[in-house]
């Protein structure tokens, strides 16, 4: 596996790999990587004939009382993971190098980063649109990959692509499990024993609304089992949002809209604060 560490030998890297005819797959991370990250991995080696992954922590998308400083940081076991999933090139960009002094362009997309977590953490998307513009910019992939885990992130990502013409084709990936349901994250790594067997009330909601909505109950009636529901264990300090959205455009949707959402998707989303991490899950259900 290359390791690339300068922005314009990674241009230079893409731009002769074009020239050669190959396909790049591209897998943006912070690193901490895990089953979730591994599997975007494989579908890219799968898809195409290189596979790029960065990783970098971009300061940008934190807030400033968020985890910036604790992330978790494992770049020795990353690249062995990445090493041993066939990747081609790692590329490990210097935050002084992504952000030089005088930066100031960022990527707003707009009413889509306000919603859910936008709500809750404000400029995150601004952080997140602006680094994977710059990402793309360098890597130049044909596809990139992300998780399903950061819906609302796939979402703006998508948009960006599609309002600023890049020409790179965005695979949302499925979620990936621990065996009691637990969505994959790197944040995982905060939770307490007692934190992390509470945090299972996450899917287990998920999973019983989803049934909730087979059998034609209302919306609201779910919204309020949801809540209820994650609400009842210990070590939840917030619950941010947990409800049933559209999956597109991220509004709340409500009992009269139930007709147009027939023979199609929804979206149940939760966010919880627990004591020591924030979590967040989603499933896309069609009615
Ligand atoms: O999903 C993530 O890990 C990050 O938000 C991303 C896409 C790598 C941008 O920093």
């Amino acid at each position: 596996m290359e390791i690339i560490k300068d922005i314009k030998g990674m241009q230079q890297r893409a731009k002769a790999l074009f020239r050669e005819g190959k396909t790049i797959g591209f897998v943006p991370t912070m690193g901490a990587l895990h089953e979730g990250h591994l599997s975007l991995v494989s579908r890219s080696v799968k898809e195409n004939d290189i596979t790029v992954v960065s990783i970098f922590v971009n300061p940008t998308q934190f807030g400033p009382s968020e985890d910036l400083d604790r992330y978790p940081r494992d770049i020795e076991g990353d690249m062995k993971k990445l090493q041993a999933a066939g990747v081609d090139i790692l590329f490990l960009p210097d935050v002084n190098d992504v952000y030089p002094e005088g930066y100031r362009t960022y990527v707003t997309v707009e009413e889509l980063s306000t919603k859910l977590c936008g709500e809750f953490r404000p400029g995150h998307f601004r952080g997140v649109a602006t680094v994977v513009t710059k990402l793309f910019n360098i890597v130049r992939p044909d596809r990139a990959y992300f998780g399903q885990k950061d819906y609302q992130q796939s979402v703006i990502i998508r948009r960006m692509t599609e309002d600023l013409n890049f020409d790179i084709q965005i695979v949302v990936c499925p979620t990936v499990r621990e065996d009691d349901g637990l969505a994959m994250s790197s944040r995982n790594l905060y939770l307490s024993s007692e934190e992390r067997k509470a945090a299972t009330v996450i899917y287990k909601t998920l999973s019983e609304a989803k049934k909730r909505l087979a059998r034609g109950e209302s919306f609201r009636k779910i919204k309020e089992f949801m809540q209820e529901s994650i609400l009842s264990v210990p070590y939840v300090k917030q619950l941010q949002y947990a409800s049933v959205y559209h999956p597109e455009t991220l509004d709340d949707i409500t009992d009269e809209d139930v007709n147009i959402y027939k023979g199609k998707k929804v979206l149940l989303a939760v966010a919880v604060v627990m004591d020591s991490a924030r979590l967040i899950d989603n499933m896309l259900v069609d009615l």
